[in-house]
């Protein structure tokens, strides 16, 4: 048995923001009271100053297996994952070769339990070979597991194959998800448009590419009726969009990534291509809007886009550097920034890292419950730690945060009853 002690437990779904014991026997939560006295045997953990919730779920990942497991593969990402307090990932299709037939999903899927540190899913290509042109077999790679579909990397360009995946997807139950980007509009641009890139003398990444792909999922959701959920949301522009399309009845649904509300594309000062990642790091202002987005609900989920590239790849100059950075391990920190910042409250965090994610791909989110398998999250909300080569767990170790401190810090993971995670 396993008693977690003096831990204060948030779980919306459940109503709980108090501090009470858990008691985990054989995997199973038996017992949720306040000072529960540790029957022989047991092992107990101290969970005084700890903050205990149901563990997260993240809906964007890049794990690239197949084909590119020298920057990471499923056992290196489920570790990171589990080390972010993640117990749930989807992973990007946008693999070598894209995930687009039954058998990859399959693949993926078996490949994540035989790791068996967390759940991991695949999501499906919209496109065969994300290629933009024909639309997958969708019937057949949601039977074989894929939770849903994306070109990620890409977006879908051509706004009637668009329509037509959403109406598919959406007959099937499931859901497109967008990257938003007007290839005719970024060109090939690196950074964000502004004064930095112009400073710096980088080709410009206008906002504009991004929103008006928004705006056009948008209203192709609300003539088709059809959900549409948008990836890595940047723009102050863009949550103008969603706000008034969800005022409009259309099922949109958004995601944003931490990297996206705290970092801006004054990273690109010192001339790194750590900086470059897609959509680009924008402003002060872009930032300000995301995170109100997130707290009211216009923004529905975080998401950490973890995009791991090998050190040589991000070493390249800025045209051929590969855009993306790790995210699994500091989204927790991040996003108790905008809680410490008074944003949103903790319960809120929980929504959008726990809830909302495991709701919007059709699992029951993790609870804190009798009679539920434990798969929780124990943190340290005020713990400081120093980002560095030897903390992070992926393969890849591509991010602008290194060396930088961050406060909060996941101490243990339950999966499927399991420790998979100890600090
Ligand atoms: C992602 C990748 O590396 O696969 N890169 C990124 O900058 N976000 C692709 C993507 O999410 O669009
Ligand atoms: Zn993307
Ligand atoms: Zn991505």
């Amino acid at each position: 048995m396993v008693l977690l002690k003096n831990g204060h437990v948030v779980d919306p779904t459940n109503n709980i923001n108090k501090k009470i014991d858990i008691l985990i026997d054989s995997g199973k939560i038996v017992k949720l009271e306040e000072n529960i006295d540790p029957p022989p045997k047991t092992q107990v953990i101290d969970a005084s100053e700890k903050i205990i919730c149901p563990s997260f779920t993240d809906i964007h990942v890049h794990f690239r297996d197949p084909g590119q497991t020298y920057k990471e593969d499923i056992y290196t990402g489920s570790k990171a994952a589990v080390a972010g307090g993640y117990t749930t990932v989807v992973c990007m299709p946008n693999t070598l070769p894209a995930l687009d037939e039954p058998s990859l999903i399959r693949y993926i899927i078996e490949k994540g339990e035989e790791v068996g540190l967390c759940r991991v899913l695949p999501s499906a290509a919209v496109t065969k070979g994300r290629k933009g042109k024909e639309l997958t077999e969708m019937s057949l790679l949601k039977d074989a597991g894929a939770v849903y579909f994306t070109d990620d990397g890409s977006p879908v360009m051509d706004a009637h194959i668009m329509r037509k995946a959403m109406e598919y997807a959406g007959s099937i139950g499931s859901f497109v998800a967008d990257h938003c980007e007007d290839l005719n509009l970024s060109k090939d641009g690196v950074a964000h448009e502004g004064e930095i890139a112009a400073a710096l003398g980088l080709p410009p990444l206008p906002p504009e590419a991004e929103d008006t792909m928004v705006a056009r999922d948008c209203i192709l959701s609300m003539h088709t009726g059809m959900p549409v959920h948008i990836c890595h949301l940047s723009t102050k522009v863009g949550v103008e969009i969603i706000t008034w399309a969800k005022a409009m009845g259309a099922k949109v649904t958004a995601e944003v990534t931490p990297h996206h509300i705290y970092l801006t594309d004054e990273e690109w000062l010192d001339f790194d291509c750590k900086a470059k990642v897609s959509p680009p790091l924008r402003e002060h202002e872009d930032i300000e809007a995301l995170r109100w987005a997130l707290a009211s609900g216009i923004i529905d989920i975080v998401a950490t886009d973890h995009a791991p590239h090998a050190h040589q790849e991000k070493m390249q100059e800025h045209h051929h550097c590969p855009p993306g950075m790790i995210g699994l391990q500091f989204a927790l920190p991040i996003v108790l920034e905008l809680v410490r910042k008074d944003y949103f409250d903790m319960n809120r965090l929980v929504e959008v890292m726990s809830v909302n994610p495991a709701k919007k791909i059709g699992l029951k989110p993790p609870q804190i419950k009798e009679g539920e398998l434990a798969e929780l999250t124990v943190f340290d909300p005020s713990e400081s730690w120093e980002v560095n080569e030897e903390v992070i767990q992926s393969k890849s170790k591509n991010t602008p945060l290194m060396g930088r401190k961050l406060i909060g810090k996941v101490k243990y993971t339950f999966f499927n009853g399991k420790i998979v995670y100890r600090d």
